[in-house]
């Protein structure tokens, strides 16, 4: 019987040591230790020992189960310990390789004129007021002095969402939501997209920005129209900026003019970027046209007002000697990066 029991302890204590998974040790465990384990097999054939040699070889069953449950016990543990060191390894992440690093975004150079552009404005006291883009016929067109019929119109190719609605071709539209909404006196600008089915290339972009101005009170002038672009162009380009004005047309103004300023590349000598005239031009202004006032229930007999629309695009592009429109809408980050 010792020598039964000293056997089996020892080819378990073996095949214990031999194991290496958690499956396995518990197997041998319920081989051995279990309701029909060998070990409680002999302590069951007990019965067949002489009483008197029961308490000697109980004592020698129940250390050799004591050394097998901790036997078993540090297997487990080391095996647990393998486990875990197994999957560490796999499932390591390795965080010493190169990654690109991210750069800091910045304002894209539209945006940045844009907001110089507000900036200037807001200092002298303007309002900024930012229409809808998808505009209906009547603020784009009808109440701006342009029915349906006018001619005018084919001086802007227009989106038409519906019969009714249209994407803005200008922020004019934002003139008369102005003048809907507040009564005279009225400062404000209207910064915002425009839209017109032009072909995209070096100088058109079927989107694009403009900023509109307005003020109306008693005894505007064109004087000041002529004051406040001037004070612009000089803020813009440099300081020695000259405006003159040109006549022109357009529906919602009158008089109507086109402005342009003096190159700030040649200084009005004449050069490559002013085409050898000295000018260049950056926008279309006027005095608002007495029908356009009457559209908004202002009074044109008691008030006047002046009207400007800057080219946003045209004006970053002189500003930063950009000379194709496509490069500021491709968003090439090479082209980006250069203004931050
Ligand atoms: N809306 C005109 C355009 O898009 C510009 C303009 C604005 C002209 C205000 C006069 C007054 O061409």
């Amino acid at each position: 019987m010792e020598e039964n029991i000293k056997q089996l302890t020892d080819t378990t204590l073996a095949n214990i040591a031999a194991c290496d998974t958690g499956a396995q040790l518990n197997d041998i465990r319920i081989g051995i230790l279990g309701k029909s384990g060998a070990l409680t097999a002999l302590l069951k054939s007990m019965k067949d020992i002489p009483p008197e040699k029961r308490p000697e070889v109980g004592k020698i069953v129940n250390v050799a189960r004591e050394r097998l449950e901790a036997a078993i016990a540090d297997r487990q543990a080391v095996i647990e310990q393998q486990e875990l060191d197994r999957r560490l390894q796999s499932e390591k992440i390795d965080i010493s390789i190169d990654v690109p690093t991210p750069c800091a975004g910045g304002y894209h150079p539209l945006t940045l004129i844009r907001n110089r552009i507000v900036d200037f404005f807001s200092s002298l006291s303007f309002v900024v007021d930012e229409g809808p883009e998808i505009e209906t016929d009547y603020y784009n067109f009808e109440a701006l002095n342009i029915p349906a019929d006018h001619p005018a119109r084919e001086m802007q190719d227009t989106f038409f969402v519906t019969d009714k609605f249209l994407l803005r071709s200008q922020t004019s539209a934002g003139q008369i939501r102005m003048m809907e909404k507040v009564k005279p006196p009225i400062k404000m600008i209207s910064p915002g997209r425009v839209f017109r089915a032009d072909e995209a290339d070096a100088t058109h972009s079927p989107v694009f920005h403009q900023v509109e101005g307005l003020v109306v009170d008693k005894g505007i002038t064109m004087c000041d129209l002529k004051g406040i672009l001037d004070l612009f162009a000089k803020k813009f380009f440099n300081e020695n900026t000259q405006t003159r004005f040109r006549p022109s047309y357009f529906p919602f103004t009158e008089p109507s003019v086109e402005v342009d300023a003096s190159c700030s590349q040649c200084g009005g000598k004449g050069c490559r970027v002013c085409k050898g005239t000295g000018w260049i031009e950056i926008l279309g202004a006027g005095m608002v046209n007495r029908n356009v006032l009457k559209n908004c229930d202002i009074d044109p007999d008691i008030y006047t007002g002046y009207a400007f629309g800057v080219g946003l695009d045209r004006i970053t592009n002189i500003i930063y000697g950009i000379n194709n429109l496509r490069t500021v809408y491709e968003n090439d980050i090479r082209f980006l990066k250069q203004f931050n």
